[in-house]
């Protein structure tokens, strides 16, 4: 490896562990195992998946709101599934590794929340949800991403006469 290789390669690595460090000290859970690194794949939409993922991660809140724990862990699924392309997919992003950062990020708190869903604790899921935000939030501070926090979807304004919210959509 040439010098300015290696510098390259300690500067990445400083920046995820401190970035992981950082969202270790918001988390409530221990932390996670570190995991390699993959390799880098160029020309990764992470833009698209980002947006999706936002997408999904408001209609997880929704179901959650509406107690719809089936629904919930349909969204999370679809979630988990992304992140763990994100990783396998080893991301950069304007040299930060990405696929690294959210396998120490992202997963761990997908997993708790995956756990909670699993045990239908309705509480755990709302303090899963929120910690899974709060590292949504902490990467994009992290990193320098230019973006609106991250926050759960507000309340809804209307209900059908009979206080039944309707359905949302499975689609995302
Ligand atoms: C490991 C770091 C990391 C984590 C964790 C992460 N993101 Fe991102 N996010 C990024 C990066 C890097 C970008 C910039 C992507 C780009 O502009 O190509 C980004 C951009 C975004 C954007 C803006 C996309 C656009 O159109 O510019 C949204 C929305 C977003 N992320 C949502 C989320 C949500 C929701 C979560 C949590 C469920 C999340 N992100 C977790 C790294 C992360």
């Amino acid at each position: 490896m040439k010098p300015n290789l290696i510098a390259l390669a300690l500067s990445v690595i400083a920046c995820a562990l401190s970035a992981a460090s950082l969202w270790r000290s918001v988390s409530p859970h221990p932390a996670p195992a570190i995991a390699a690194p993959a390799p880098a794949e160029p020309d990764y939409p992470l833009e698209d998946k980002m947006n999706r993922l936002h997408r999904l991660a408001l209609k997880l809140g929704r179901a959650l709101d509406q107690e719809n724990l089936t629904l919930a862990a349909f969204y999370h699924h679809e979630m988990d599934a992304i992140a763990e392309e994100i990783v396998v997919h080893g991301v950069i992003h304007e040299d930060k590794p990405v696929g690294y950062m959210a396998s120490l990020m992202l997963q761990p708190p997908l997993a708790y929340l995956e756990s909670s869903l699993e045990h239908s604790d309705l509480p755990g899921c709302r303090r899963d949800y929120l910690q899974l935000l709060k590292a949504c939030n902490t990467c994009h501070t992290g990193i320098g991403i230019i973006h609106p926090p991250i926050v759960p979807p507000p309340p809804l304004e209307s209900e059908s006469p009979d206080g039944v919210p309707p359905p949302p959509s499975p689609r995302s």
